[in-house]
């Protein structure tokens, strides 16, 4: 009952060039709404310096940050090349090619991250409720965080009010696969994380993850 449902397909729009154009222009055309709660939470922390952006899609929120702060420069983790392709051109269109570089990988995949180094934020938004063993992805990345490092993940959130509408579009089932509050606290406990908050987001299906090295 209100289990996690993970369906198969769930990817299946960023993996060929028309999804990726029409994920890239819902995402800009509802930026303000979608990275609100995000943009809220990186402004608070005031990181300078190297993000890694995990499941960066088409570069959508990388532009945004790398606009508002010249001194930002930001690695793009994307698995899905179409989505890489639209996201390139993004960039580019925008400017920001000289801080927002694409790097096409699985973060899963041993090795990847170890090549990058270390960065002084690591952030991934709507992605967490697609990665295979978030726990362990979660403790691989804190590695990879300098001392005063923070990982910021913002994510959907599993609620029962909106779990049971019979809807079958990506967001419902995005929000099926989501992971409830108690699970990521139980996760992160397990894991052995000191310093951590979980946050509501607006409109209260969002939840912001806030973890510090
Ligand atoms: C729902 S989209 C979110 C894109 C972007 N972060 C945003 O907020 O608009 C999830 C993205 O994560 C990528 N992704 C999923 N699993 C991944 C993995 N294991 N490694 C790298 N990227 C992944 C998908 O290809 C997709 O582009």
């Amino acid at each position: 009952m209100f289990k996690r449902i993970v369906e198969k397909d769930q990817n299946e729009t960023f993996f060929n060039i028309e999804g990726a154009r029409k994920y890239a222009k819902e995402a800009e055309n509802s930026a303000k709404m979608r990275f609100r709660g995000f943009m809220n939470k990186l402004t608070t922390l005031d990181v300078e310096g190297r993000y890694l952006e995990i499941g960066a899609g088409t570069g959508t929120l990388a532009t945004i940050i790398a606009k508002q702060n010249a001194n930002i420069d930001i690695t793009a983790i994307e698995v899905s090349t179409d989505m890489i392709i639209v996201g390139e051109e993004y960039i580019k269109e925008n400017g920001v090619e000289s801080q927002v570089r694409f790097v096409k990988g699985d973060i899963g995949s041993e090795g990847l991250l170890k090549s990058l180094g270390k960065f002084d934020l690591i952030y991934s938004t709507f992605s967490l409720h697609h990665w295979e063993d978030s726990k362990e992805m979660i403790e691989n990345l804190m590695q990879y965080l300098n001392d005063d490092g923070v990982l910021l993940i913002s994510d959907l959130k599993r609620v029962w009010w909106l779990h049971w509408v019979p809807v079958q579009n990506g967001l419902f089932k995005s929000i099926r696969a989501a992971y409830r509050p108690r699970e990521i606290r139980e996760m992160l406990d397990t894991i052995g994380v000191r310093k951590y908050e979980i946050e509501n987001v607006f409109p209260f299906f969002m939840q912001n993850i806030t973890i510090w090295r």
